[in-house]
């Protein structure tokens, strides 16, 4: 089956007449069985795998909404998590105890850096920082306690890419597990478990669910052993996403092609007229012809997500203010992946401008992301032109 066809038909209740197309709503803790033998037989083997024993396991839902996200990445199971965050923090816990070590980009969700900072140090793991842009040179900080070797392509806000089988190569070369964070590029557009990477993380919340109306994370994986690994610990862990929220998630996942092919021509038009603005420095979006990574994006990808970030020169807070505060249609607030365009005043960590040689001039400029919505995109260029002009005038 093809992506668009999974998209339309993976995870339907099943053809009985009076069925729905769309499977409802199974909200349950308990689930019954008519016997003892028959309870015991449903918990028994894999049952926390495929069968409706529990709540807490998960519903037709939840069950649904794995089987087409685990056939779009071309994994082997997939399981729903809480949030996006506890998706790329426990796929980490998932794969280390205490005396092991994990290799992160410098560049991550800057929530995940925070969990590597507190609760892995306190847990007795040690994180290093690399600069995304690594590629095969990971091999020298691969550790023989190095359990993890952790990626996220494009890196949050500063967008750098990632050679991801170069670094699939060498980290299981050392037997490390790679994992990746791929919310910015979908399976639709990038599916890293054809190239090697161990466990594939989706942010529910941005693309799949696309509606900016609920929060879960997906974790699958790359083969059954990884799976069931993953998948006990999620279970061992009490995660899980509720029925409705899982039902809502499969409803946005089937127009997503859509959303996402829309969103991403927009994105990518607004970025073009953007880097021409004599207000802007550099917009960072690897679909650009300009972006440094533009050639591993174009190697490995077939689209992009819709969300970039914009360097200017440095403002005064009065005029990033004027510019943000007076959009019409960029929304302020966290998040993205919606059908609705929001803007974000950008505050990479500190430390990891320190680290990687600077893709822009940390404080000599003001980084704004953006991420792009379903609007009219000439509504779009017209609010970012109004914008430059309040700025303008805020500093004149
Ligand atoms: C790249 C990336 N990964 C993970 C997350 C976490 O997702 P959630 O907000 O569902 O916790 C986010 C959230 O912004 C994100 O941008």
């Amino acid at each position: 089956m093809k992506d668009d066809t999974i998209l339309a038909h993976s995870g339907r209740a099943p053809l009985r007449v009076g069925a729905p197309v769309n499977m409802p709503v199974h909200r349950a803790s308990t689930i019954l069985s008519p016997t003892l033998d028959a309870f015991e037989a449903n918990e028994r083997g894999d049952s926390m795998f495929k069968n409706v024993c529990y709540g807490a396991l998960g519903t037709d839902n939840a069950f649904a909404l794995c089987d087409a996200v685990n056939r779009l990445e071309q994994g082997a199971g997939s399981m729903v998590t809480s949030s996006g965050l506890a998706a790329c923090t426990l796929s980490v816990l998932a794969f280390v105890g205490a005396g092991d070590h994990v290799l992160m980009p410098d560049s991550v969700y800057g929530p995940q850096r925070m969990f590597c900072e507190t609760i892995l140090r306190r847990y007795g793991v040690e994180t290093t920082f690399y600069d995304p842009r690594i590629g095969s040179g990971i091999e020298i900080l691969i550790k023989a306690n190095t359990r993890v070797v952790y990626t996220e392509a494009p890196g949050s806000q500063t967008f750098e890419m990632q050679d991801i089988p170069a670094i699939v190569k060498a980290a299981h070369a050392h037997g490390a597990v790679v994992i990746i964070d791929n919310t910015w590029a979908s399976p639709l557009y990038f599916k890293p478990l054809t190239l090697g990477v161990d466990i594939c993380i989706e942010a529910a919340t941005k693309f799949i669910s696309g509606h900016s109306d609920l929060v879960m994370g997906i974790i699958t994986a790359r083969t059954h052993e990884l799976y069931k690994q993953m998948r006990a610990f999620c279970v061992q862990m009490g995660e899980i996403a509720s029925p409705d929220d899982c039902y809502m998630a499969l409803r946005g996942l089937r127009t997503m092609r859509v959303r996402m092919d829309a969103q991403y021509a927009s994105a990518l038009e607004l970025a073009r007229w953007l880097e021409k603005r004599p207000e802007v420095k550099q917009v960072l979006y690897p679909p650009l012809e300009s972006d440094p990574g533009h050639a591993l994006w174009a190697r490995d990808f077939t689209g992009g997500g819709a969300l970039f970030s914009v360097v200017l020169d440095k403002m005064p807070r009065k005029a990033v203010s004027a510019m943000i505060d007076g959009y019409r249609f960029f929304g302020i607030g966290a998040s993205w992946g919606g059908y609705d365009s929001l803007v974000e005043l950008c505050h990479p960590d500190r430390s990891a401008l320190d680290r990687i040689p600077p893709v822009w001039n940390g404080d000599n400029c003001t980084l704004v992301r953006y991420a792009i919505g379903l609007e009219d995109i000439e509504d779009l260029k017209q609010d970012l032109e109004d914008g430059f002009a309040r700025m303008a005038s805020a500093l004149s």
